[in-house]
């Protein structure tokens, strides 16, 4: 292998908040985790309103002058010198700017969820195969070297088999003073509710113990029951899901709300607290916070009828990792992306294309036990480019 970085010339497409969060992150040198392998370059950035509101999002985050500003995402997927695009417009318009560059032939990740529903996801899939293209959804939190340790501690069997999850990811709105009736995160015409929003981080850990890190022969399709709860504009404001995977018979229970917290008053980090829990039949593991992981405690069953866990000794282990180089820690999502792209992959194996279309599966499920009904025009894999600022 070359000792030269792989470089990676990422096309940022939406200039909003979390726009900026990860393409801050991309400026970062990849030295300050360990990372000589790969680089990130800020190729360009493109808003649907003007060149200069993208132009002042790379002079936010001081961009190198060479990053280009556009004031179309056509002119963004046209450009030649853009390897990948990161798509960070509002769910309801993440498949029709997927398709976009696709069709341009640009790599993707696109942030969660990937699309309004699963027949859209399948959609895409077909499509990132068809022109050979990269594509991932942007759940950064599977990409924590925490997540990493957590499933290889599951795949390690060191807490037996797993029998439950609960995890939840909440937090405290003001939801009609806060968000009137036009903001992304309620707004039907933007898929907005809490379920696509915040629930998605609740199920990427349903996720990860009960089908990721098990097997490949083993992961099945779960049992889907739930409740939903919702706000003055229609979309779900409080969703409770419950998983049961058949074979292993183990249960999941996924909240979210934009009403009520995880953990209420308490800042991030919240070290010690259970956001997750995942519990085998030699011990439970707690995580902090569900997006953002940065402690694990892990307890193993001080109970001589349930064995005992040989590598721990019964001792209580806490661990906490910190982020590093100042980030929000989006940048091993990003790294991700680089690594898979020079080895000509065109999926991740971490966050895998199969397994976001059957999360998506169960939260149009989801949406359908509770009743919540997007307009036709963003359900639609139809794919007319007019009203998605394109
Ligand atoms: N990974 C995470 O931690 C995380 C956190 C927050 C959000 N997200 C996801 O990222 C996406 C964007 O969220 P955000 O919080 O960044 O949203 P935001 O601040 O509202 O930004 C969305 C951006 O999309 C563009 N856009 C294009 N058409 C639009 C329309 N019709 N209405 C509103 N905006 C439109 C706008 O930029 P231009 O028109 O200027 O291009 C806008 O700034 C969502 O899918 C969300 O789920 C992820």
């Amino acid at each position: 292998m070359s000792s030269e970085p792989f470089t990676l010339r990422w096309g940022i497409l939406a200039t909003g908040g979390i726009a900026t969060t990860f393409t801050k992150d991309l400026l970062i040198d990849p030295q300050t985790r360990d990372a000589s392998d790969i680089r990130h370059v800020v190729a360009a950035a493109a808003s649907s309103t003007s060149a200069s509101r993208a132009a002042e999002l790379l002079k936010s985050i001081n961009a190198p002058p060479t990053a280009r500003a556009y004031g179309s995402y056509t002119e963004l997927v046209s450009d030649p010198d853009i390897d990948i695009i990161y798509i960070a417009t509002p769910h309801s318009h993440h498949y029709h700017h997927a398709r976009l560059c696709l069709n341009a032939g640009k790599h993707l990740l696109v942030e969660k969820p990937i699309t309004v529903n699963a027949a859209q996801c399948q959609e895409l899939r077909k499509l990132a195969r068809e022109k050979g293209r990269f594509m991932m959804e942007a759940v950064w939190t599977r990409f924590f070297p925490l997540s990493r340790e957590v499933c290889s501690i599951i795949q390690e069997g060191k807490l037996g088999d797993i029998k439950r999850v609960f995890a939840d990811f909440s937090f405290w709105n003001d939801v009609q003073k806060e968000f009137g009736t036009q903001h992304r995160m309620v707004n039907p015409d933007l898929a907005g509710g809490a379920l696509l929003d915040l629930g998605i981080y609740s199920l990427t850990w349903l996720f990860m113990a009960l089908w990721h890190c098990q097997p490949a022969d083993k992961r099945q399709e779960p049992a889907v029951s739930s409740a939903v709860s919702k706000c003055a504009t229609g979309v779900d404001e409080t969703t409770t899901v419950l998983l049961r995977f058949p074979g292993s018979g183990a249960q999941g229970v996924a909240g979210t709300s934009i009403i009520v917290a995880t953990t209420p008053n308490a800042e991030h980090p919240n070290p010690g607290g259970d956001a997750v829990r995942i519990q085998g039949t030699l011990g439970d593991l707690t995580v902090d916070y569900a997006p953002r992981p940065r402690t694990y405690t892990l307890t193993p069953a001080v109970n001589e009828k349930r064995g005992k866990l040989a590598d721990f000794e019964y001792e209580v282990v806490e661990k906490f990792k910190e982020i590093p180089g100042g980030g929000h820690g989006m940048f091993w999502e990003a790294d991700e992306c680089a690594r898979c792209i020079r080895d000509g992959k065109l999926e991740s194996e971490i966050c895998g294309l199969e397994e976001t279309e059957v999360v998506m599966r169960v939260m149009d499920q989801v949406r359908r036990q509770g009743g919540v009904v997007y307009p036709d025009v963003i359900e639609s894999t139809e794919s007319p480019l007019d009203g998605f600022g394109v």
